[in-house]
């Protein structure tokens, strides 16, 4: 029984809710997938943060708690060569904080962290064949996707311009996501790099509906019900949510994290790319300020965060959130302290409440 004005994306994916609870790597735990998926909506699990093992895992442990359909979320960007230069600049730009931390600026560290969709990981899909598979950063090669096809999965990837949108349905997406610039997390812009000229979801979403013809996922900015209904009012077919689902226990973030979502405000945010090498929207904290927000001086995606570990860690440990991406969408301040599975619910039933008149806008 379902009283939802438009079902392209339920009868699509399989599920009850028009709820996408957001991949957000770092931050998305299997209790939230799970819990996301208990409660009707479509959980998602991002895999740049991990191993093709520890997605096997994950994914075992999802199977085994919760019988529904759910998402699995890869980056598809391509690692750039090795850039010794461009490191030794970017070093010699944060030695000041490793001096103060009294750490030494030229020890070795890790390199790398977001991880981009492979054969490996491609394994893992054909294994666990997850209902839907979704992409950031426009799509992997052509070969690969046909794999995760042949899979039976739904594709889907976010599109921060109309551009983007056409450009995924006429390679192969069974719907998009329309990401716009309110959104928390990196942006997923691929046809260009230009972070002004950025489209905001209200006219985003509607724009994209009259461009494509497979279903639009609305995301950026939704946060409770009101921005439901306006999304499926602007003719989204289901909404992604991801800056709500961090104030959720089933999140799992450094505490500065948590403490800065708690203080967020519509203004607490920027785009920035100083700490990963692509933009992304996060509270602003110190090292934004004093390098960013935006930074020719940041190396190429993903390879700026090594150089930052040990100075966030030193940081961290004494409860400061001045290296920490602080991701979050605009509007944080709009969220509960609420579980996961509430929250799923509780979004549809405000939503509801809306469209259908009983509760003012
Ligand atoms: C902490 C965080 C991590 C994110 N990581 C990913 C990711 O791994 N893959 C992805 O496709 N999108 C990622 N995103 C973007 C979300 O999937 C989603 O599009 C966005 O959060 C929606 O906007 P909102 O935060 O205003 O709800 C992330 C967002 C956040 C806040």
């Amino acid at each position: 029984m379902t009283r939802w004005p438009d079902r392209r994306i339920l009868d699509l994916f399989g599920i009850e809710l028009p709820i996408i609870q957001a991949p957000m790597a770092g931050a998305t735990t299997v209790d939230m997938v799970v819990a996301t998926a208990r409660a009707g909506g479509l959980g998602s699990l991002p895999s740049a943060q991990l191993t093709a093992e520890g997605l096997r895992k994950a994914l075992s442990e999802i199977r085994a708690a919760v019988k529904a359909p759910i998402n699995v979320n890869f980056f598809s960007h391509i690692l750039p060569p090795d850039d010794p230069a461009a490191q030794t600049r970017w070093r010699a730009l944060l030695a000041p904080y490793y001096l103060e931390a009294g750490l030494d600026p030229a020890a070795t560290v890790a390199g790398a962290g977001r991880a981009p969709f492979d054969a490996a990981f491609c394994e893992v899909v054909e294994e666990y064949r997850p209902e839907v598979v979704s992409f950031h950063f426009g799509l992997p090669d052509k070969a690969l996707v046909r794999h995760v096809k042949g899979t039976g999965a739904k594709i889907l990837s976010s599109a921060t311009t109309v551009a983007e949108a056409v450009w995924l349905e006429a390679n192969g997406v069974d719907a998009v996501v329309a990401m716009g610039f309110e959104a928390g997390g990196h942006r997923g812009n691929f046809l260009t790099n230009d972070m002004t000229t950025q489209v905001g979801t209200m006219a985003l979403v509607p724009q994209v509906v009259d461009a494509v013809s497979v279903p639009v996922i609305a995301a950026g900015g939704i946060a409770d019900g009101r921005g439901v209904a306006a999304s499926l009012m602007l003719g989204a077919s289901a909404v992604q949510v991801g800056t709500a689902y961090l104030f959720c226990p089933e999140a799992k973030i450094p505490i500065v994290h948590t403490n800065a979502l708690a203080q967020a405000k519509d203004d607490s945010t920027a785009i920035t790319n100083v700490f990963t090498g692509r933009p992304a929207r996060g509270v602003v904290n110190r090292l934004m300020r004093e390098i960013g927000p935006l930074s020719e001086a940041v190396p190429a995606f993903p390879t700026a965060g090594g150089a930052l570990a040990p100075i966030r860690t030193a940081a961290e440990a004494a409860e400061r959130d001045d290296f920490t991406n602080l991701w979050a969408g605009q509007a944080a301040n709009l969220a509960s302290w609420i579980g996961a599975e509430a929250l799923t619910r509780e979004l549809c039933r405000t939503a509801l409440e809306v469209i259908e008149h009983r509760r003012p806008v």
